[in-house]
């Protein structure tokens, strides 16, 4: 029988698909093309072994970390996911409201259906997420409202050129239609400036460090000389992943392409890594490979359409008390304790 674990991450995903329009369900859920970076994302963390140590006074645990000058209750984050809208009446503020109650940071969404005004008046620590667009003044004036209302630091998603095939492509997106900035996100995704700009060069790291004075982090990294030339190009972190198979089909899986960016640039910034992050466990792998924080998607979708605010909280929640757990039983009282060591076969 599955771990108590792996089973509670399973139901969550059936539980929310039985409370979501089956549209809103599917558009979350969905991978690209025949989904099999999607499908195997988690697997790549699950069959990792590990070599626990013992006899180190795990008496009392501590899963809180630092990033970026933040505290954080854990290495575990809540990264970047549109239309927060089609999950919950209140979106992208409840999400917020969850995150901060659980002492962890939100990476806000630039395809978001609540104001970043709003969210910030709900949330904690709080970092945005930039798409470049093809009309670059749109770009410019979100980065701007975002650096006005508290973002301590930009993420730069760069995996997206273009966006390929998926199941739902082409179907209305079932947003709230009364809603100004709903019906804006939805429709203007779909115009020509809106797009992602397919010419962005390792320049755009610069530039949008000098438009906010924000740290500029690079999302969507799988590579080694990637990771090297976004570094060289100012880059303040990188987070390796493959948007949740979103993107390219048959992308690396994150977890195999973790340690040559971590061999590559882990010791001048710090790596995070998403995709497929579904138990306790699979965040101490994701450190013991030298990650720094992991981030959750669609986990967080799910949990707010289920419990709102406090769904999301109680994930997050779950997450650290696995990770303490599995910290302890690995012989690791803090996360700075988590090396290679732990794993089987090496990093
Ligand atoms: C995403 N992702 C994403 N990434 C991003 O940089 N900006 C975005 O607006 C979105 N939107 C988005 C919507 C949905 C529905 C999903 C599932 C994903 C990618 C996301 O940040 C992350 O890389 C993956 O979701 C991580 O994989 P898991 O945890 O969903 O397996």
């Amino acid at each position: 029988p599955a771990a108590p674990a792996v089973r509670a991450s399973r139901d969550l995903a059936a539980r929310a698909r039985a409370v979501l329009p089956a549209a809103a369900y599917e558009f979350y859920a969905a991978g690209a093309d025949e989904e099999i970076s999607a499908g195997e994302a988690a697997d790549a963390w699950r069959d990792r072994r590990l070599l626990p140590r013992v006899l180190r006074d795990v008496s009392s645990v501590d899963t809180g970390t630092e990033l970026l000058g933040t505290r954080l209750a854990s290495p575990v984050l809540a990264g970047p996911t549109a239309f927060h809208r089609m999950a919950h009446d209140e979106g992208e503020t409840a999400t917020a409201a969850g995150v901060a109650a659980a002492g962890s940071l939100l990476v806000l969404s630039s395809r978001a259906t609540r104001h970043p005004e709003e969210v910030a008046a709900a949330a904690g620590p709080w970092w945005y997420q930039v798409y470049w667009l093809r009309d670059a003044e749109i770009t410019r004036r979100q980065v701007e409202r975002a650096v006005a209302a508290g973002a301590r630091a930009l993420v730069l998603t760069v995996d997206a050129p273009y966006v390929p095939p998926r199941a739902t492509s082409g179907l209305p997106l079932p947003l709230p239609e009364d809603d100004e900035l709903c019906r804006a996100v939805g429709v203007g995704t779909r115009l020509p400036g809106w797009e992602q700009d397919p010419s962005l060069g390792l320049d755009a790291i610069g530039r949008l460090h000098r438009m906010s004075g924000l740290p500029v982090l690079v999302k969507g990294v799988l590579r080694a000389d990637d990771a090297r030339a976004c570094v060289a190009a100012g880059a303040a972190g990188v987070i390796v992943s493959n948007h949740g198979g979103r993107q390219l089909d048959r992308a690396v899986a994150p977890a195999e392409a973790l340690p040559a960016v971590v061999a590559a640039v882990g010791d001048r910034v710090p790596v995070l890594v998403d995709g497929g992050v579904r138990t306790g466990t699979d965040v101490l792998v994701a450190l013991a490979l030298g990650a720094r924080a992991v981030l959750l998607g669609r986990p967080v979708v799910w949990s707010l359409a289920l419990g709102g605010a406090a769904g999301v909280t109680a994930l997050l929640d779950s997450y650290r008390t696995q990770l303490s757990t599995a910290m302890a039983l690995a012989g690791c009282a803090r996360v700075a304790d988590i090396g290679p060591d732990l794993l089987h076969g090496g990093a």
